[in-house]
């Protein structure tokens, strides 16, 4: 499992949990809504992180994920 089996290789298109559930594009230049609660991107982030590789990333690999996703 990865991050795009959820949120596909492109974030500004939709994404799908695993019981097919729409989620919202991750992109910030498509979903004006996105990391701008610190509680819910914290609560997200930890989570998904936990699911794809096991533990909690640190702050570095968790500030580094964000970049990126800023910058789509
Ligand atoms: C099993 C499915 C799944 C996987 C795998 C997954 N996510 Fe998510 N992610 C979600 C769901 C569901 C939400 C919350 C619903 C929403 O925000 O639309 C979410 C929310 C987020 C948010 C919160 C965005 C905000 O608005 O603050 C971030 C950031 C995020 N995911 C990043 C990641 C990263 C990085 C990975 C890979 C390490 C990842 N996700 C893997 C399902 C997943």
């Amino acid at each position: 499992m990865s991050c795009a089996t959820c949120h596909t290789a492109d974030l500004k298109k939709s994404g799908k949990t695993l019981v097919g559930k729409g989620i919202d594009p991750l992109a910030p230049s498509a979903n004006k809504n996105r990391l701008v609660s610190v509680k819910e991107t914290e609560k997200w982030l930890s989570r998904n992180f936990k699911q794809v590789y096991g533990r909690e990333g640190t702050p570095r690999e968790k500030g580094d994920v964000l970049k990126f996703i800023s910058a789509q």
